[in-house]
């Protein structure tokens, strides 16, 4: 394991022999508690914080302890499909790898073997531009669908390079993230004085080299303020996006029906109603609470998933029923990847997977199809 600098880092990493293997972990819970374990206190800390008082990263997991699963019995479910479609894609399951970066922060193969647990798994990558492994390299990883996630910046032809270089690479849509004008404050980032190592930092913003290759070997990154998202940004930018790559735009970041309209209206294919994981408007809803809200608004003319605090396949069941069409899963897959590098984060879609096709039979569904709002009511108070 790497060593991270941070001067609030109290912990090394330890070796993966001391934990259970990846197979004897029952709950995503049980994987982060290993990943506590084994790594670095300022990356554990980095992984699992939100912003300011952590308000809205707790109301994410909260908000599904706040609904009840009202299950239909007598049910025939046998032989139950989990299998969906996502933007015309033919996934598995309705569990998707949100984008997050650096991820060889927790792994030395980082991004690849993240992207190899997800084609294991069936399901659709989401690599973020803050990636530690080149998005070329991630692309070849495997030949499963992915996804690049970028912020737009102020310098357009920044952006536009990396959407055609997505585009080149067989990536097959560009996620825009559009709840960063400014990045969040994590205090326990700031307490450690945690910094991304430079050797991982912005691998796929480095100038070209004399050749033109981008993002080469040896060469230097920009400076992180080339990088730093346009906060001059409006969805009319969306059309511009759309007009420099044949890629559909999945706009994440999106809490409240009036953006979702105005998300549509220019041409989004999909939204992702996410608070960022609770790592930027601390007093956000939980992302949970924004989804019907946002479903009716768009009312089909796009796809809507979420985001957020999804720990089980019985979050899962009621998300799809609350109107997500799937979900994006974050830290529990840099948590696998932390305690067993690709067969952990495979596990923990394993996990996903296998939860939600038991919760789909309690609750009398077959398909995905199958689940609909009438499964999930407000708990009693
Ligand atoms: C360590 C970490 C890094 C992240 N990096 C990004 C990023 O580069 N771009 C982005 O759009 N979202 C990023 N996110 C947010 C995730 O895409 C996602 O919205 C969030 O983690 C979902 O919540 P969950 O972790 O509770 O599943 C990051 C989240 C974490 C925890």
């Amino acid at each position: 394991m790497r060593r991270v600098g941070g001067k609030g880092e109290r912990r090394k990493g330890k070796e993966r022999g001391a934990e259970p293997s990846p197979a004897r972990l029952v709950t995503l819970h049980d994987v982060e508690r290993a990943a506590k374990r084994r790594l670095p206190k300022a990356v554990y800390d980095h992984l699992r914080s939100g912003a300011d008082a952590e308000r809205t990263l707790a109301a994410n997991e909260a908000a599904f302890q706040r609904r009840v699963l009202w299950p239909r019995t007598g049910r025939d479910v046998r032989g139950r499909e989990l299998a969906t479609r996502v933007l015309g894609v033919d996934v598995a399951m309705p569990i998707l790898v949100a984008p997050m970066g650096y991820h060889r922060l927790v792994d030395p193969e980082g991004e690849l073997a993240t992207a190899r647990a997800a084609a294991a798994a069936g399901t659709i990558l989401a690599i973020s531009e803050l990636a530690s492994v080149r998005l070329e390299d991630v692309a070849t990883a495997t030949p499963s669908p992915k996804w690049l996630q970028l912020c737009v910046v102020e310098d357009r032809a920044r952006t536009r390079a990396l959407v055609e270089r997505a585009a080149a690479a067989g990536y097959q849509a560009i996620v825009v993230t559009v709840d960063v004008p400014v990045l969040g404050r994590r205090p326990r980032d700031v307490r450690a004085g945690f910094a991304v190592p430079a050797e991982l930092a912005l691998v796929n913003h480095r100038e070209p080299t004399a050749e033109g290759a981008p993002g080469a070997e040896g060469s230097a990154p920009v400076g992180f303020d080339a990088v730093t998202p346009d906060a001059g940004f409006t969805f009319a930018d969306l059309e511009w996006l759309r007009s420099i790559a044949p890629l559909p735009l999945v706009v994440k970041g999106i809490l409240r029906g009036d953006d979702a309209d105005l998300a549509a209206r220019h041409g989004a294919a999909a939204i992702v109603v996410s608070n960022h994981g609770g790592r930027q408007l601390d007093g956000a809803p939980a992302s949970l609470d924004a989804l019907p809200e946002v479903a009716a608004a768009v009312a089909g003319r796009c796809e809507v998933l979420m985001d957020g605090g999804v720990r089980s396949g019985t979050d899962v069941l009621t998300a799809l029923a609350l109107g997500a069409r799937a979900v994006l899963v974050g830290r529990p897959v840099l948590y696998g990847l932390a305690i067993g590098g690709e067969a952990g984060a495979r596990r923990v879609l394993e996990m996903l997977r296998d939860e939600l096709s038991a919760a789909m039979a309690l609750a009398g569904c077959r398909t995905i199809e199958d689940i609909d709002a009438g499964l999930v009511h407000p708990a009693p108070r």
